[in-house]
């Protein structure tokens, strides 16, 4: 199979790592697991090592994966339990609670919410995201 790179919005990305390291923590590429195998489900909850409050939301569209907060900026639902539309022209996941629009590019919403957008690789088949914490597909013990 051929690798799949996501390209990492270099704007975006920068002020994302400004963010992340304010927070003292070292960000690094951390592994989720294989492309094959997570690009089976459309949207999916990512488990962060340190709770709940720092899990994040991973959507797999047309072969793409976007990373997100997994906590809805409006009023906290999760955005993991949404749903992937086509909207305006791109790819956006639907909140489950109240239906507000989030862009998986931006993170933008048309009210000026706004969930951070993490960025992700995908290097020799394995999916990774640019996190301060450990990441897992399952809850930590
Ligand atoms: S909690 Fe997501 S739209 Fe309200």
């Amino acid at each position: 199979m051929e690798d799949k790179q996501v390209k990492v919005a270099s704007p975006l990305t920068n002020i994302i790592r400004a963010r992340l390291s304010t927070d003292n923590l070292q960000v690094q590429w951390q592994v989720l697991g294989e492309y094959a195998d997570i690009s089976k489900m459309r949207c999916r909850r990512i488990y962060a090592k340190p709770g709940k409050k720092l899990d994040l939301a991973l959507f797999c569209d047309s072969g793409r994966i976007y990373v997100l907060d997994a906590w809805c900026s409006h009023m906290g639902g999760p955005l993991f339990d949404g749903q992937i539309e086509d909207y305006n022209g791109s790819c956006h996941v639907m909140c489950p609670w109240h239906a507000y629009m989030f862009d998986l590019k931006t993170g933008k919403n048309e009210i000026g919410l706004k969930q951070k957008v993490y960025p992700v690789k995908v290097e020799n088949g394995i999916v990774s995201v640019l996190y301060q914490h450990e990441l897992g597909l399952h809850p930590f013990l």
